[in-house]
C-alpha cells in the first residue's frame, strides 16, 4: 500500500522533460542541453552586423537553439551596448507575414493589457508596415523605446514566407514578399533604433533568398549554419532533461537510443518523440524503482516506429466522418512544392472547415484528439482554447516525413 502511495505521489511530481516533435518553448531552457557555446557565437553575429541568420536542415534544431540558448544569453546581458533591457517580438510568417509580424510588436509593447487594446494596436501596426518600406521604424517609434532597451524581432520559419511563391492562389504574392523583405533589410539598415533582427529558415530555402539582392547581401554577412549535434551532445540532450525531472534511465537504453539514431536526417525530432513516450510509458506502466530502459523503449514501438504508432493512436479514435475530416485538415496543414520539399501550412479552423466542407465543431473535435497532452502533433498546445480563428499547424513538419499515413496523404495530394 506504502509503495503504490509513494509511487503515485511521485506520478504528480514527475514532469515530463521531453518536448516532444515541438521545438522547446522560451521557459524550457534548464530543460535543454546539448548546444554549448552555439548561441555565443550567433550573438557575436548579432551584434556586429544586427542581423542573424541561423540555417539548418529541418528538425535540426534551430527554433529550440534561439529559444532555449540565444533569448536567455541575451537577457543575461551578453550583448553590451549601454542598453541591458530587451523587447522582443516573436513572429513566423504564416500566410500574412506583414500581420504577423504587427501583432507581434504590438504584443511585444502590450504584453498583459487588455485584449481589446492589443487587437487594436495589431490593426494600426498593420497599416503602418504596409504604406512604407520603413514601416517597422515607423512603427516602433510610435510605441517609444526605452532609454534603456533594444529591441529584437525574431522570424522563426522564415521558408514559410516563400510558399507564396508556389501556392498560386495570389496574384499580388511576390510583391507582399518584396515588400515583407525590404521591411526586414531597412529595419537593419537603419542606425536611429537599437533593433535587431533574427531569422531561422531551413538551408534547403536558400536559394529563394538569392533574387532579393540586399537581404542576400546581410545573410552572406551574418549567417549560423547549426552544427550536427555530437554523440556527447547527444548522450547529454538524453541524460540532462532525465535528471531535471527526476527520472533514471539505464546505460544500456542510452547507448541503445545514441547508436539507433544512425544518419536518418530526422534524428533529433525522431528521437525526442521517442524520449517523450519512453518516458511517459516508464511513469504510468512500469515500476519506477528501476530506471527507464529498453522494456519501455520497445514498448513504444522503438524509433522506428514510436511516431507512425502513436499517431495511429489517435487516428483510430476518430469515426468515419471524423477520419475523412482528418486526413482533409493534415493534407490542408502540409504542402509539397515542386522540387519535393515539404513545407507546413498554419491554416485557421474556419478554413480548414471550409476546405473540409464540415462545421468549425467537427474540425476542432478533430484537432483536439492530435493535441492532447502528451499528444502534441498539431499547435496551438492544449491549454489555448480552439475558436474558428485558430490558426492550426503541424507541430513540427518532420511529421510529414515520418508518420506513415501522413506520408501517403502527403504524395496523393
Ligand atoms: N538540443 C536539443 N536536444 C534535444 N532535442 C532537441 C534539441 N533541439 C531540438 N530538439 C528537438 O528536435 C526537434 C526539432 O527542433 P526544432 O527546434 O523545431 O528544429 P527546427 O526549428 O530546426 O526545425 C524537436 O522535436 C525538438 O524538441
Ligand atoms: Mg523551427
Amino acid at each position: 500500500m506504502d509503495t503504490i502511495s509513494n509511487q503515485d505521489t511521485l506520478t504528480e511530481k514527475l514532469q515530463n522533460p521531453f518536448p516532444g516533435l515541438r521545438p522547446f518553448h522560451p521557459n524550457e531552457a534548464h530543460l535543454f542541453f546539448g548546444r554549448e557555446g552555439q548561441s555565443e557565437e550567433i550573438l557575436e553575429n548579432l551584434a556586429k552586423n544586427r542581423f542573424a541568420a541561423v540555417l539548418g536542415a529541418s528538425g535540426s534544431g534551430k527554433s529550440s537553439l534561439i529559444y532555449c540558448g540565444l533569448l536567455p544569453t541575451l537577457y543575461g546581458g551578453f550583448l553590451h551596448n549601454g542598453r541591458s533591457k530587451w523587447r522582443i517580438a516573436i513572429s513566423r510568417p504564416g500566410s500574412d507575414p506583414t500581420a504577423n509580424l504587427a501583432r507581434s510588436i504590438a504584443k511585444a509593447f502590450k504584453e498583459g493589457s487588455q485584449k481589446d487594446d492589443f487587437e487594436a494596436d495589431t490593426f494600426i501596426n498593420q497599416a503602418v508596415l504596409r504604406r512604407s518600406s520603413s514601416g517597422i521604424s515607423n512603427v516602433i517609434n510610435q510605441y517609444k523605446l526605452g532609454k534603456d532597451e533594444n529591441f529584437l524581432i525574431l522570424v522563426d520559419q522564415f521558408e514559410e514566407l516563400f510558399r507564396y511563391q508556389y501556392s498560386g492562389k495570389d496574384s499580388d504574392a511576390l510583391d507582399k514578399v518584396d515588400h515583407f523583405i525590404n521591411l526586414l533589410v531597412n529595419i537593419v539598415k537603419q542606425q536611429e533604433l537599437p533593433v535587431y533582427l533574427v531569422i531561422t529558415m531551413r538551408s534547403d530555402f536558400i536559394g529563394d533568398c538569392s533574387p532579393f539582392q540586399q537581404f542576400t547581401r546581410l545573410i552572406n554577412d551574418s549567417h549560423y549554419l547549426i552544427p550536427r549535434m555530437t554523440r556527447e551532445d547527444f548522450r547529454k540532450a538524453i541524460t540532462g532533461p532525465v535528471s531535471v525531472g527526476g527520472g533514471e534511465i539505464s546505460d544500456q537504453l542510452v547507448q541503445l537510443l545514441l547508436n539507433e539514431m544512425g544518419n536518418n536526417p530526422d534524428h533529433l525530432p525522431i528521437l525526442q518523440h521517442a524520449l517523450m513516450r519512453t518516458w511517459e510509458h516508464w511513469v504510468n506502466h512500469s515500476d519506477r524503482s528501476f530506471p527507464m530502459g529498453i522494456t519501455e523503449y520497445e514498448a513504444i514501438g522503438r524509433l522506428e516506429r514510436a511516431l507512425s504508432n502513436h499517431a495511429n493512436d489517435a487516428f483510430y479514435e476518430l469515426n468515419v466522418e471524423q477520419k475523412r475530416t482528418c486526413e482533409v485538415v493534415f493534407k490542408s496543414l502540409t504542402e509539397k512544392g515542386a522540387d519535393n520539399r515539404g513545407i507546413r501550412r498554419p491554416t485557421t479552423a474556419k478554413e480548414l472547415a471550409a476546405i473540409a466542407e464540415t462545421t468549425v465543431g467537427e474540425v476542432i473535435r478533430v484537432v483536439e484528439v492530435f493535441r492532447m497532452k502528451g499528444r502534441t502533433f498539431l499547435t496551438p498546445s492544449p491549454e489555448v482554447e480552439l475558436n474558428e480563428n485558430s490558426v492550426v499547424d503541424i507541430s513540427h513538419e518532420s511529421l510529414m516525413r515520418v508518420w506513415d499515413k501522413l506520408k501517403i496523404w502527403v504524395d496523393e495530394e
